[in-house]
């Protein structure tokens, strides 16, 4: 990506775009909807978790070695194999709903960008395309994250729909039983949900559907029911640890419990039948005043050990972060907002952008700290500052 920008002069091109995730968030601010980049920057309350996730990264410093030949991009192999997903670096796109806010082409052009450039994508339950749509769009490296409906049959409707469609893994999100306090939502009134934004999954779900007295399509009022029907199952404050066993009777596909930050939780769900889990608060969206992701990633990795695959979310913003998130234990990062708003401003080019930016940043940051390969990473790399 470096030599396409420098050697424009000949033939190459000069990025549209900026070229750091912060340049995007604020492009994003100028660009987008005050509802889209509020609902997207947004976080819970004093946004003080989302702020210890950035400061956590801040606190770690690589120790670079030198003389180590890996300069030279053939030197290195960044690829890594998570729960039979092959990725071709340790970036997978998080799970991010109602993508229809920032872009008609949503999440099939995350599937399909992602899928080109060989890192995996998760899609959302609370996506504003149906799950076979984008699984037609998304290759072969994509999971699928559930939010678990307290409606059971829906529920195993979409694990069963997600496997059917070609889904590698199960994401079950554990930090979202209900909404997080969120001012910037708040303060415009605004829960796209309730527009029937972001709610594809479920208007498309046959057992859904025999939930309604009349389908959704029918009328406004109809719509109106749907929604409420939605509103009715889509937190599910009755879930325990115990449940994610409960997943094996309706797939064989690999589960991933996203939102765990305490040790015991983590050893809890792997007890359980979870074969990983992504160490995250949810980008700071759900519980103010909580540990930073990075901060809880190495107790997590610790009393998981070999066990089980660690992925790690909410601060993921540079190649360096992704190299600091391995170090300490993750086996790959799902990246988060800055993609979004690459989708908002230029479609899946924009997603491309971002995604590019970030791989081509961890390889060039990977090759001069004298590493090789992911498998030589760990705490040893880093210092407290
Ligand atoms: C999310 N996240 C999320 N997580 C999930 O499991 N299902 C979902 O539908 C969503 N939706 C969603 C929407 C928006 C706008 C954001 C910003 C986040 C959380 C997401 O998967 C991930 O945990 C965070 O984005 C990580 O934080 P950063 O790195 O993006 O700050």
């Amino acid at each position: 990506m470096q030599n396409e920008i420098y050697f424009s002069g000949l033939g190459g091109v000069v990025p549209e775009l900026p070229m750091t995730a912060a340049g995007l968030e604020d492009l994003a601010r100028e660009r987008l909807s005050p509802e889209a980049f509020g609902y997207i920057a947004g976080s819970a309350s004093t946004e003080r978790t989302a702020a210890a996730n950035l400061a956590a990264f801040d606190r770690h410093a690589i120790v670079p070695r030198m003389l180590r030949g890996t300069a030279a991009a053939d030197a290195r192999d960044l690829a890594v194999d998570v729960l039979g997903t092959r990725l071709a670096a340790p970036v997978l796109t998080a799970p991010v709903g109602v993508l229809e806010m920032v872009h008609p082409d949503a999440e099939a052009a995350v599937g399909a960008v992602a899928s080109e450039l060989g890192v995996g994508s998760v899609l959302s339950t609370a996506a504003s395309t149906p799950i076979e749509t984008v699984a037609a769009a998304s290759g072969e490296n994509w999971w699928y994250q559930l939010y678990w409906p307290s409606d059971e049959e829906v529920a195993e409707s979409f694990v069963r729909r997600a496997a059917a469609a070609g889904a590698k893994a199960i994401v079950v999100t554990a930090d979202t039983p209900g909404m997080g306090w969120r001012p910037r939502d708040l303060v415009l009134g605004h829960l796209p949900f309730l527009k029937a934004k972001g709610i594809a999954n479920y208007l498309s779900d046959p057992v859904f559907r025999s939930r309604l007295a009349t389908p959704p399509e029918e009328s406004t009022e109809a719509m109106q029911m749907a929604v409420l029907t939605w509103v009715s199952m889509f937190g599910n404050h009755a879930l325990r640890t115990r449940d994610v066993a409960r997943l094996r009777d309706w797939t064989d596909l690999p589960i991933v419990v996203k939102g765990i930050v305490h040790p015991d939780d983590a050893r809890e769900v792997i007890d359980a039948g979870a074969s990983g889990v992504v160490v995250s608060n949810h980008g700071g969206r759900q519980v103010d005043g909580a540990i930073a992701a990075l901060d809880a990633l190495p107790e997590v990795a610790a009393a998981i050990g070999d066990r089980a695959a660690v992925l790690l979310d909410s601060g993921i913003r540079s190649g360096a972060d992704v190299m600091k998130a391995l170090a300490l234990g993750a086996d790959a990062v799902l990246y988060g907002r800055p993609w979004v708003y690459g989708l908002g401003l230029a479609g899946a080019d924009g997603v491309r952008h971002a995604l590019r930016m970030l791989l081509a940043d961890f390889d060039v940051n990977m090759g001069l700290a004298g590493f090789a390969t992911v498998a030589e990473l760990d705490p040893s790399i880093l210092r407290a500052t």
